[in-house]
């Protein structure tokens, strides 16, 4: 058995950076106003770069040490030649792939959730959640989620992957940044609020 099945992640050598342990969990995609991810096919031809949209990612990737994304996610960043990101700890969910054509990502076949809350106790920097939808669904059902980060792009896809799914409850959020792009989509920052705080 892989002993990351028993025993839960290893301590990444960036874990110094953050000086603490509660690491932020933050899902950060880009996404069409009428809540897709990517089309039907998967393409994202639709998606808009531009200085400030690196700038912003630039600034994000300094805040993380971890990489963990779907399987779906995955497969789609492979066919286009990213078979890991460089500089951080890659983890892909998925209980059908069998291994990864990268050794720099490890394959994590146990339940998202559960790894992600072993992930979290320890020390690092944050998480981020590449995506998909699939993978985040499970992530805010479990309470894993504390940031989410939207690049609303101006277009109805009309049909596509979706970015949020149904859940159990409802999600409270509280904006903490927001920016109008120059090509006009909308960048916004949300807090995730958690249950049962009086503070929240
Ligand atoms: N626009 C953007 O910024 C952006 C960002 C990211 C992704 N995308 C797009 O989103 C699409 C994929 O998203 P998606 O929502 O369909 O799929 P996904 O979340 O990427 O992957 C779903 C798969 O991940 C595994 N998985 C999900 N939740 C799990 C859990 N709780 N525990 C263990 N394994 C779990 C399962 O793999 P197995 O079936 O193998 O078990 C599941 O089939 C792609 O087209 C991608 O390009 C777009």
């Amino acid at each position: 058995m892989d002993p990351e099945l028993e025993t839960g992640p290893e301590p990444h050598e960036a874990d110094a950076r953050s000086g603490g342990t509660g690491r932020k969990v933050t899902f950060g995609v880009a996404s069409s106003l009428d809540n897709f991810i990517a089309r039907p096919d998967h393409a994202v031809d639709w998606l808009m770069w531009s200085d400030e949209v690196s700038a912003l990612t630039s600034a994000f990737w300094k805040t993380v040490d971890t990489v963990v994304m779907g399987r779906k996610t995955y497969e789609v960043g492979v066919k286009q030649g990213m078979t890991a990101y460089p500089g951080v700890k890659n983890y892909v969910f998925s209980r059908s792939m069998a291994e990864a054509p990268d050794a720099r990502v490890e394959i994590v076949r146990r339940d998202a959730a559960g790894f992600i809350r072993e992930l979290k106790a320890r020390e690092g920097a944050g998480i981020c959640v590449m995506g998909g939808g699939e993978l985040a669904r499970s992530l805010f059902e479990a309470e894993l989620v504390d940031e989410v980060g939207l690049n609303i792009h101006p277009v109805l896809l009309g049909a596509g992957i979706p970015l949020f799914h149904g859940m159990s409850r409802q999600i409270d959020l509280e904006l903490i940044d927001s920016k109008v792009l120059q090509t006009g989509c909308v960048y916004v920052l949300y807090r995730v609020k958690r249950r049962g705080s009086s503070t929240e």
